[in-house]
């Protein structure tokens, strides 16, 4: 039988998308609050015998968590084979190190929750700056897709003269194999963050850019504020008018505004439903998708 791609709230249009790509059924869920605020869940498609797909982007976790761990216990309850998870954006990474004493490393503990409800889990560039991969906190299979050479790709057909920019040294993993892909030069920048809503960046590396389009990719654009100092930074030193890529848009607090405002063109996977989604990654992640759905069933 063909897996159910079922979408939690939010979630259909990437579900749409991927149980056509992988030729599998779109299974629906109903769900709903009680008045105290509880929430209500039904599969609409018995999940019995049946490879089930369940899509949530976790962009904001705390509220996305328990409806999939509800639908992955529920799934599991009327006797699904194996529930695996499509989080294209998969969130909490970012805390990875206790920074101050008494804090939570809560992507350890995010990671040991959804390793209880899932049998593996597809995601793409999730934050792996202190680990070396899923595997250091996930039990499960869990398997990190590159957003790059999409993204590459896109630069490719939509820019004459492009000058790739890393806001930070976390970037180089993802802006050099960009700029590898599109033949361009780049550029990886210093950032310091001095508190949530506070960066500060160095101009090093951006000797050359007066000539080309600059073009700021970072992983995740959440307050905006790495992208906006890096902006100010590139816009003091050429005319030309930057274009800032986020593998996640996030947007905290309406910096998506904020950058535009900035006279800035701001372009963004799909992994979170945005209006500057322009870079499609479904079939990135059905390719994975399919592989992992023969694997766990060999
Ligand atoms: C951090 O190192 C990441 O790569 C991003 O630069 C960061 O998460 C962006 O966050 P914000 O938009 O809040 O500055």
């Amino acid at each position: 039988m063909t897996a159910l791609f079922v979408a939690l709230p939010g979630n259909d249009l990437m579900a749409d998308k991927l149980a056509s790509l992988c030729g599998g059924e779109r299974g629906g869920i109903e769900t709903r609050q009680f008045p105290d605020g509880e929430t209500y869940l039904r599969f609409r498609v018995d999940p019995t015998g049946r490879d089930v797909v369940l899509v949530s982007t976790l962009v904001h976790p705390n509220e996305a968590f328990l409806p999939l761990a509800f639908a992955a216990g529920t799934a599991r309850e009327l006797g699904a084979r194996q529930i695996g998870l499509v989080a294209p954006y998969l969130g909490y990474m970012r805390q990875d190190q206790c920074f101050q004493p008494g804090e939570g490393v809560t992507s350890r503990h995010f990671a040991a929750l959804l390793s209880q409800i899932c049998d593996w889990l597809i995601t793409i560039d999730p934050h792996l700056h202190r680990y070396r991969n899923l595997g250091d906190i996930y039990t499960i299979p869990a398997s990190a897709l590159h957003a790059g050479s999409v993204i590459a790709d896109w630069i490719k057909h939509n820019i004459g003269t492009p000058f790739i920019i890393g806001p930070d040294e976390e970037s180089v993993q993802w802006v050099s194999e960009i700029a590898r892909d599109c033949g361009a030069p780049f550029a990886v920048l210093h950032k310091r963050r001095l508190g949530d809503r506070d960066v500060r960046i160095a101009p090093d590396g951006l000797n050359n850019i007066r000539e080309a389009t600059p073009v700021l990719v970072d992983d995740i654009i959440s307050s905006g504020e790495t992208m906006l100092e890096a902006i100010r930074l590139v816009k003091s030193l050429t005319t030309s008018a930057p274009i800032a890529i986020g593998v996640h848009g996030i947007f905290a607090d309406g910096s998506d505004a904020r950058i535009e405002a900035a006279g800035v063109t701001l372009v963004t996977t799909n992994s979170i439903p945005h209006a500057s989604n322009r870079i499609d990654v479904a079939n990135l992640l059905a390719l994975a998708i399919s592989k992992q759905l023969r694997r766990y069933s060999a």
